[in-house]
């Protein structure tokens, strides 16, 4: 089977079982501030599981892209030294919401592994958990029964709560499971050690490929289990795994997943992969492993950035290119060449890269150049180090320094020690983990939101969102927690019905007030965790139990919804100003301005910004009515509405129709009613935000007209100031003659400073056989004292000379002398600067033996500089 038939064959069979099929979540998570990136196929589930939301379907089955790089789940470091761990890669899934449970779903594992992909039985282990006493869970006897139907008692093996008990992460759903094995060795290995004891003990051919979850506990905030209202499945399997076993390869690289990408690098580095464990071999499987996280993720959404989600993305670029770069030899960008062979490849599944493979391929070739350059950088960096080691005879490079290697240039610790033994040196490491983490104590205690429990106050069934028409409205609090932010308290409260719109889609959450009979609570703040909506508050009433007026602050969201319409408007002007190519990339909707990002490879002109604002307040103007519609997705792609990849939507989409031939968008935002309402769209700024994404900046309504308004002012004004009716050519009369009078201005003083010279030879006396001039004299800059003491050589023989000069209540000093005076009198201008005229001065300077300058702070000890340097000599 190839690996897209295998695929297949997972999801027909499941839909074979009444399940259905559904779609990959994108890779990156926006509304759980739990995860950065998906780590399991349940995470878009969760809250089916906790029951906050009821599914549609009680029993789906997809494919999910996931990433274990961060958080809970983190195999990096092993990816690519082994051959069956993996940054990006796909679980395959079954779920059931509250249906079936543990004897179907072991069932229907045990008949797909050996009846469909006709796995060997001899060669399959399965795991049970033990039970934990601590955490009062006892032995999961239900599903060991279970496998003894299909399996012979002596393959089933008990495991403890780190191999048989799932939790997602911290916090959340979580149960009881149990774990299917391969034992892929050969048989004489076989026959000398049972795969039993291989089992869970980082055997690479005896590995794990399926997880079965039976979702019942919610691990809550302080540690506990709490019960879920239903009991569910949760399965995932590891997709390259499953392959590797079906086509009978020893490693995952080593199937049709991943040889494409590892002959086109084979091709492009003249290298050849010989699937050993040199780091060559390992540069060649890391390639083909990293390339599918950074390209899914940015097709997603995510592109690479100096925080959070974008950071762990540059972090993965980084690990591959400096694979490429140290292991083959290959010093030019190389990770993008392979993008369009990889979104060809998943063309069928995940077409969302495919789609934008040019946009993808832009980003990752300016990641690489950026990084490559910082390489080399750091390549010398590393060079000065080791040549100040030899100098010092240290054999170590510094905790220090290699995290300046790491903080700076991009240094992994690995790299830094690799180049360390290459030089026979070593490096501190445990004084740069020390360093890494006194900086992330300093980033933790910077982001860190430390919430507490949730304290339930009224039971309700759900809670709702009426924000689109209402915004004001009665209701009561569900449940509250205390939250410390940055050392700062806050309060998260949770109602049954809401006026307040929460932070999505990149429109700001709403602000406003809560109303407990007399007394009033701000709410600063609204976010989304899931599907739950968030008031954050900057206290708590009194009597939390009494009923509750919602008002949101009416003006901020009038000004919002201006921006959020405008937004629309401006997304479609842009496709038709400057082409189809544009998509969005990002977006902010404040009550105060907007920000639109957009996939755009060079600058947009004047004359283009001119047309996309001309053409939105066209529309404007034609006070175009929003129509909003909610439909199923399908329906809603049909019409032509522009889907945004990574965004996760429902079946149900919301879609906002501003003139159908215009613009038509998948959204969850507000809008206003018509057009005309924005009355006003101005531009403010243009610029770029990362490789092949362009930035405006608008304003619109109030804001606009504010605007507008402040310019045709200040243009009154400079106008008045210049007593002129055309202001402009006024400015440029004033500029010419500027320019004319600064010429006048330079021969005037070239003319003087020949006379100041004529003057101060006359000031000549002779010291110790050598003519010595000393004088303060007045000049307009630094670089016309210098002048004068380096123009004197023409008119005088054996000399020294000092001037000084007050400039703007600045002190400056230059010395000059000839070289006969210089070498006989063993005197060095450059020196006397520094050790005689700086400390008098308050300042610094230097220069050569023969001619020397200094500036400070102290205008008061000129006279003494002169009798000094007279002293001298
Ligand atoms: N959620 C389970 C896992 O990720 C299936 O292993």
């Amino acid at each position: 089977m190839t690996s897209s038939q295998i695929r297949k064959a997972f999801l027909d069979f499941f839909q074979s079982k009444g399940h259905q099929i559904v779609p990959s979540a994108p890779i990156v998570i926006k509304n759980d501030p739990t995860l950065l990136f998906t780590n399991a196929g349940m995470n878009q589930f969760k809250d089916y599981f906790l029951g906050n939301k009821k599914s549609p379907f009680p029993r789906v089955a997809d494919t999910q892209k996931c990433l274990r790089v961060s958080g809970k789940h983190n195999d990096l470091e092993e990816v690519g030294v082994d051959t069956y761990h993996h940054t990006m890669f796909e679980m395959l899934g079954n779920w059931s919401f509250g249906d079936y449970f543990k004897a179907e779903a072991i069932a229907w594992s045990w008949e797909l592994l050996t009846e469909i992909y006709k796995l060997d039985k001899n060669r399959l282990y399965v795991t049970v958990f033990e039970g934990d006493e601590k955490e009062g869970i006892p032995k999961d006897q239900e599903a060991y029964d279970e496998w003894k139907k299909h399996i012979a008692e002596d393959r089933i093996l008990l495991g403890n709560k780190k191999d048989n008990f799932w939790e997602m992460g911290d916090t959340g759903p979580c149960g009881p499971c149990t774990e299917i094995h391969v034992d892929c060795r050969p048989d004489e290995e076989r026959n000398t050690i049972s795969g039993k004891m291989l089992v869970n003990n980082d055997h690479p051919q005896v590995i794990e490929i399926w997880n079965n979850v039976f979702i019942q506990f919610n691990r809550s905030k302080n540690g506990s289990l709490e019960p879920l209202p239903a009991k569910h499945v949760d399965t995932g399997m590891g997709f390259e795994r499953l392959a590797r076993v079906i086509q009978q390869k020893t490693s995952n690289y080593d199937t049709d997943v991943f040889t494409g990408t590892i002959s086109a690098t084979e091709n492009i580095t003249h290298k050849k992969y010989d699937h050993s464990d040199s780091k060559e071999a390992i540069a060649f499987r890391v390639i083909a492993d990293h390339l599918r996280a950074i390209s899914f993720t940015i097709a997603d959404g995510q592109l690479p950035s100096n925080t959070g989600a974008g950071y762990v993305i540059r972090r993965i670029l980084r690990r591959a290119v400096r694979y490429y770069y140290s292991y083959l030899h290959y010093k030019q960008p190389l990770l993008f060449q392979l993008v369009p062979l990889l979104a060809k490849q998943f063309e069928d599944v995940f077409p969302e890269l495919e789609k934008q493979v040019d946009f993808v391929s832009k980003v990752v070739k300016e990641e690489e150049e950026g990084f490559l350059r910082t390489l080399e950088k750091g390549l010398k960096r590393i060079d000065d180090i080791i040549k100040s080691s030899a100098v010092n005879a240290q054999t170590v490079i510094s905790g220090r320094e290699a995290f300046e290697l790491y903080d700076t240039y991009g240094f992994p610790i690995d790299l830094t020690r690799l180049i360390a033994v290459e030089n026979k040196l070593t490096v501190d490491e445990p004084g740069f983990e020390l360093e890494m983490k006194a900086q992330k104590d300093r980033s933790r205690a910077a982001t860190t939101i430390d919430t507490e429990d949730w304290v339930d106050v009224n039971k309700v069934d759900k809670t709702s969102f009426v924000g689109y028409n209402d915004l004001l409205i009665e209701t009561q609090v569900v449940k509250y927690r205390k939250a410390t932010a940055k050392g700062k308290q806050q309060f998260q409260v949770v109602l049954e019905t809401t006026p307040f719109y929460a932070e999505s889609g990149g429109q700001v959450g709403d602000k406003g007030i809560l109303q407990f009979g007399e007394e009033k609570i701000n709410v600063v703040n609204t976010k989304k965790e899931n599907d739950l909506i968030i008031h954050f508050t900057e206290g708590l009433p009194a009597d939390i139990t009494a009923p509750v007026t919602a008002a949101v602050d009416f003006e901020q969201r009038l000004n919002t919804m201006y921006n959020h319409t405008a937004t629309h408007l401006l997304h479609a002007a842009l496709r038709q100003i400057l082409g189809k190519h544009v998509a969005q990339k990002g977006s902010l909707v404040s009550p105060d301005e907007l920000r639109f990002d957009f996939s755009h490879f060079s600058k947009v002109t004047d004359e283009e910004l001119r047309k996309i604002e001309l053409l939105v307040n066209e529309k404007i103007r034609q006070n175009i009515p929003v129509v909003i519609n909610e439909m199923p997705k399908e329906e809603a792609l049909k019409l032509g509405a522009m889907a945004l990849f990574g965004e996760k939507y429902g079946d149900t989409v919301r879609v906002v129709v501003i003139d159908p031939a215009y613009s038509i968008e998948l959204c969850g935002g507000t809008h206003i009613g018509h057009t005309g309402m924005i009355g006003l769209f101005t531009i403010t700024g243009e610029q770029a935000v990362a490789a092949g994404v362009r930035r405006i900046e608008a304003l619109t309504g109030p804001a606009a007209i504010q605007y507008t308004f402040d310019k045709i002012n200040q243009f009154k004004n400079i106008g008045e100031l210049l007593k002129a009716k055309e202001p402009l050519k006024a400015i440029e009369k004033l500029m010419d003659e500027k320019a004319v009078l600064q010429k006048r201005i330079e021969s005037l003083e070239a003319r003087q400073l020949v006379q100041i010279r004529n003057e101060i030879l006359q000031k000549d006396e002779i010291v110790n056989g050598v003519t010595f001039i000393g004088d303060i004299i007045e000049v307009s800059s630094a670089e016309a004292l210098k002048k004068l003491c380096f123009d004197v050589k023409n008119q005088l023989r054996d000399y020294v000379i000092v001037l000084c000069a007050n400039i703007d209540g600045k002190p400056y000093v230059a010395i000059g002398m000839s070289d006969v005076v210089a070498a006989a009198k063993q005197l060095d201008a450059g020196k006397i600067i520094k050790e005689y005229v700086a400390p008098l001065i308050k300042g610094g300077g230097g220069g050569q033996k023969t001619l020397a300058t200094a500036g400070g702070q102290d205008v008061s000890q000129l006279k003494d500089v002169i009798t000094v340097v007279k002293g001298l000599l």
